[in-house]
Formats: C-alpha cells, sequence, structure tokens
C-alpha cells in the first residue's frame, strides 16, 4: 500500500493507475462505517484511496479540533488489510496557503440544521472536498449517510461545478445494539453510552410508527418521550433534498437527530 503525503506524489500516482478509481475521504480514526465505504469501494472499482485528514477548516472555534482522535498507524493497518490502493494523508499546510480563494456552503441548506448549529462547518467540508476530488480524480467517492446533510451537499458541489465523478451513498453501520458507530463515540463513559442509544431507540420507533401515521407531530412526541440526552439540538423531518416537510413520504423522508450527551454532540438519522 502506498502512503502519500503531498498533493503532487499523490497525482502523479493517480496519473500512472489505469482503470477506475474508488475515493474514500476520511478524518481518520477509522471504524467498521469507514470500512463499509472501503469495502464498497473495493467492490466497484479498480483502484481504492483512502484520504485521512482532520481538516481544521470545517471545525468551529471551540470544537474538538484539538482533542480529535488521531490513530494514523492503526488506521494505515485497518486500510491495508482491507485492500487499499493508497492513503494520502496530508498536513494541513499541504493543502491550504494563505489567502485563498474560498467555497461557500448554499446560502440556505448550508445553514440550516447542522449548519446552523455548526455556521460555516460545511463552507470548510465543501472546501476540503472539493481540492480532494481534484487531487485523486476519482471515478466514484463514497460518503456515509450517516452524515445526510453533508452527503446532499457534496452530492450539490458535483453538480454545480460540474464534477465528472459519480457521488456513492453508503448505509450507517451500527453497533448490535443501534448506536450508530462514530470516531467521537470514544468520548462518550459508560453511563453516556447508554444514554446515547435514546437517540437510535427514537429514530427507529420513529420508523416504526411511520408506518401506522404520517403525522410528524404525533411521532415527534414519540421520540421525545424516548430521547435521554442533555442537550436536544433538533429532531427534523426534511425531504431527500433536505426541504423541510410536514408529512411523511416513503422513499423521501429522512429524520435527523442531533443532540448533546454529556460534552460529545451526536448526530444520527434513518432514511424512510
Ligand atoms: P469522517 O467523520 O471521518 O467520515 C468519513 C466518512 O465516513 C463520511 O462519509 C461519513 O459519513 C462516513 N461514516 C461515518 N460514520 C459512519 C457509519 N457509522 N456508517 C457509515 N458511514 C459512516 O465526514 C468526514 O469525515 C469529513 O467531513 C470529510 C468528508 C472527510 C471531509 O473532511
Amino acid at each position: 500500500m502506498e502512503i502519500f503525503k503531498t498533493p503532487q506524489e499523490t497525482t502523479e500516482y493517480i496519473k500512472s493507475l489505469q482503470g477506475s478509481i474508488g475515493f474514500v475521504p476520511t478524518m481518520g480514526a477509522l471504524h467498521k462505517g469507514h470500512l463499509e465505504l472501503i469495502n464498497k469501494a473495493r467492490n466497484e472499482n479498480d483502484f481504492v484511496i483512502v484520504s485521512i485528514f482532520v481538516n481544521p477548516t470545517q471545525f468551529l472555534p471551540g470544537e474538538d479540533l484539538d482533542k480529535y482522535p488521531r490513530k494514523l498507524e492503526a488506521d494505515l493497518e485497518i486500510c491495508k488489510r482491507a485492500g487499499v490502493n493508497a492513503v494520502f494523508t496530508p498536513i494541513s499546510q499541504n493543502i491550504y496557503s494563505e489567502d485563498e480563494i474560498s467555497i461557500k456552503a448554499p446560502k440556505i441548506k448550508g445553514y440550516i440544521l447542522e449548519g446552523f448549529f455548526r455556521p460555516r462547518h460545511f463552507d470548510g467540508v465543501l472546501q476540503v472536498v472539493n481540492k480532494l476530488f481534484n487531487i485523486v480524480k476519482p471515478t466514484r467517492a463514497y460518503f456515509g449517510k450517516k452524515d445526510a446533510q453533508q452527503l446532499y451537499l457534496i452530492k450539490q458541489m458535483v453538480k454545480n461545478f460540474f464534477f465528472d465523478l459519480e457521488i456513492v451513498p453508503v448505509d450507517t453501520i451500527r453497533e448490535k445494539d443501534g448506536l450508530a458507530l462514530s470516531s467521537r463515540n470514544i468520548y462518550l463513559s459508560n453511563e453516556e453510552r447508554k444514554r446515547a442509544l435514546s437517540i437510535s431507540k427514537a429514530l427507529k420507533r420513529a420508523a416504526k410508527l411511520s408506518t401506522t401515521t404520517t403525522d410528524i407531530e404525533k411521532i415527534k412526541k414519540e421520540m421525545l418521550e424516548i430521547l435521554d440526552v442533555d442537550r436536544l439540538q433538533y429532531i427534523a423531518f426534511v425531504d431527500n433534498d433536505f426541504n423541510y416537510i410536514n408529512k411523511i413520504t416513503h422513499g423521501n423522508t429522512i429524520i435527523l437527530i442531533a443532540a448533546y450527551i454529556g460534552q460529545t454532540r451526536l448526530i444520527d438519522n434513518i432514511w424512510l
């Protein structure tokens, strides 16, 4: 497996490849959710490239940039075993320059929900993913449905900037008890982890209820009864294009939750 630190080395390598390229952008601390993306990319492409980069521009001041888990050695081992061809793991100086041109997330859908509670977060995500796409030039790029709004905005960027690549959504991988895998789960104490489960439980309950009612207020009320979080930021019902809805349509509805358990902010969702 090749390991590259600079965009130049990566681009040179990419030029030497003949065949389709599956790309999995990550911030590392890889878990089975990331592995699912890698395996799908492996199955659908001739080559698989993974990037590992804790992107500073998508963290707001006061967020967990400094304490975000960094486990490069273990991550490289996971990639190697999963049959990844190359890992691109740059340092910030190789990606960003002073006073550079920057991308803005769309004013509405980039600034609701995650974008409301983390203003400019998606500017940073789109900025780095744009750069990564230009470096790796993938045939297909893999993104988790766990970060539903990110997935939607990246699809929009591909459309708006005419990127010639396919975005492949990947289902959320969960622990046996339902907790969505996340690099941030390691912040949770045992007691907090138990309460974190109430998020996936509320979503599961909502999905079940949606088979007998399309009434969002009714579903929301039951979700609130199940949730055992310290600070709920939102429960939202949107269609697959992130328009708010007031009635559920199966095949075109996402229910999203963002909440703090202790100091840890968790997000999860279910696609109906
Ligand atoms: P990161 O949080 O490391 O996630 C990398 C990819 O893994 C994302 O597409 C995310 O949706 C997916 N993922 C995370 N948890 C998952 C789970 N439980 N099941 C399935 N997929 C899961 O998302 C980012 O990094 C960054 O914002 C990035 C796109 C790399 C830009 O910096």
